[in-house]
């Protein structure tokens, strides 16, 4: 039975006024149309979460449209959408016809922010095989708050009349919420959906929430089935699927959790999801806070797409030849590939790296890897290369020697390839200290390349 209590008047405290104006109207348009309409999904399980008085900040909401007695059309959600498209011209709407579903989205509109809310009809989703894309069919509330993931995400409130600010929590939610728990509501959910091994991960994490043990048994059933590595190896049924486990490691690596989120699936032995053979070894952490710590410093503004290293990273720690598929099954961007593909080759070539080398033998050989090549060979070094490339990057190679190409004409010289070469050479002797000044430069160059 659903957990009768009226919501309406605290979820409206912790709304911005212009949010539950929105609300409203949407309620208002699927009422004349004898539909219900509920918020479900994480809106609702922050605004239960939130203590604050304050208002909360919404940046992402779920509305879902059922029928009165019966199921709404397919087509609800969209028609709604429609309709409000119409109330807000200034919302961009989009369709996805495929699952019937429509987004309204406003890009820092000034008295919305930033906000996107997505419009579903209450649906069934049937998963023609483990981890394929849902087929979709309308259908009740229940039944659509049923197919999601965790029973803290499968709480719905009745925004439309009679008993509006009805919470429906049909899987024992709000006691999951009460108790920091993340259950999923089936045992065959990881199973249909191996993202959500990675989602529940991130709320867990995020939340402070403890995954519970029936749920772990299933997380750790999933992944001994061996049904991720069938998946991968077969290709089957691809983008969609490693779009959304892509998007669940960003949200993860990107988050400032993210190293008690690796620790945990981890734990879980989900790392597996990736690769059986990945594991977070004490060497594989160390790489990642090394990592970390020369991000921060090295690419404080972010620059660098930070998540992407720390799986690179993660990658890399299998063998070469597994690396690459990986990334091209993950569809990581060309750059990563490159640099995964590259690294073993790098590696040997860097084993030429050693404290017996001048600095300008050092400048020779690393300059010619980007830094994000460099960052990456660094944490995977020992410690005295791991120095050295240090030094390399914030010092040796950013040295300039005394005097550039428009001095050596000055001097007499032509612009030849010959200029390069002197260049260099200038530069090296620079990096070594055997010159220091102009003046020492300028003999430098009269010696070792006389004018004819
Ligand atoms: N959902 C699901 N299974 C998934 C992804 C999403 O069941 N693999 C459902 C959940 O009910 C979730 C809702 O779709 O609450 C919306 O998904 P999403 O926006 O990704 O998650 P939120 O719960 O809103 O989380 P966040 O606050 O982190 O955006």
């Amino acid at each position: 039975n659903p957990l009768l209590s009226c919501l309406l008047p605290s979820i409206q405290d912790k709304l911005d006024s212009t949010l539950w104006h929105f609300l409203e109207q949407a309620a208002t348009a699927a009422q004349e149309r004898g539909w219900h309409l509920y918020l479900v999904g994480g809106a609702v399980r922050d605004l239960l979460l939130s203590r604050s008085t304050n208002t909360i900040l919404l940046q992402d909401i779920d509305l879902v449209v059922d029928g009165f007695h019966q199921s709404a059309d397919v087509g609800a959600g969209v028609e709604l959408a429609n309709r409000l498209r119409e109330i807000y011209p200034q919302a961009k709407l989009s369709i996805h016809g495929e699952f019937q579903t429509a987004a309204l989205l406003w890009h820092k509109d000034p008295n919305l922010g930033s906000l996107w809310v997505d419009i579903a009809t209450a649906r069934t989703e049937f998963y023609p095989y483990p981890a394929a894309n849902p087929e979709v069919e309308a259908s009740s509330i229940r039944q659509d708050l049923y197919r999601r993931d965790f029973t803290i995400n499968a709480l719905a409130v009745r925004l439309t009349s009679p008993s509006e600010g009805e919470l429906l929590d049909y899987f024992g939610g709000v006691l999951d919420l009460r108790s920091h728990q993340i259950k999923v509501l089936h045992s065959n959910s990881f199973i249909e959906d191996p993202t959500r091994i990675y989602r529940a991960v991130r709320f867990a994490v995020r939340l402070g929430f403890k995954i519970e043990a029936r749920t772990e048994e299933y997380i750790r059933f999933a992944v001994s089935s061996g049904i991720y590595e069938r998946l991968r190896e077969t290709n089957h049924p691809a983008p969609a699927l490693t779009t959304r486990l892509k998007a669940e490691l960003k949200y993860i690596l990107a988050a400032p959790y993210w190293k008690s989120a690796i620790q945990l699936l981890d734990h879980l032995e989900a790392l597996k999801c990736l690769h059986s053979d990945l594991v977070l070894t004490d060497q594989l952490e160390w790489q990642l806070r090394y990592l970390s710590r020369w991000l921060k410093i090295l690419d404080p503004t972010e620059y660098l797409e930070h998540w992407l290293m720390r799986l690179e990273v993660l990658i890399a720690s299998l063998k070469p030849t597994e690396r690459v598929k990986i990334a091209n099954y993950l569809q990581l961007p060309k750059d990563s590939i490159d640099r995964l593909q590259q690294l073993e080759t790098v590696e040997q070539e860097i084993q030429q790296l050693s404290i017996n080398l001048k600095k300008s033998e050092v400048v020779l050989l690393l300059r010619r890897y980007k830094l994000p090549t460099l960052i990456i060979i660094a944490c995977r070094s020992h410690p005295e290369n791991r120095r050295l490339i240090w030094s390399h990057i914030t010092k040796w190679s950013k040295t300039q020697a005394p005097i550039d190409g428009n001095v050596l004409k000055k001097m007499g010289y032509k612009p030849s390839p010959q200029f390069k070469e002197i260049l260099d050479r200038l530069l090296c002797a620079t990096l070594d200290e055997e010159i220091k000044d102009r003046m020492a430069a300028e003999e430098f160059v009269r010696s070792h390349y006389p004018i004819k």
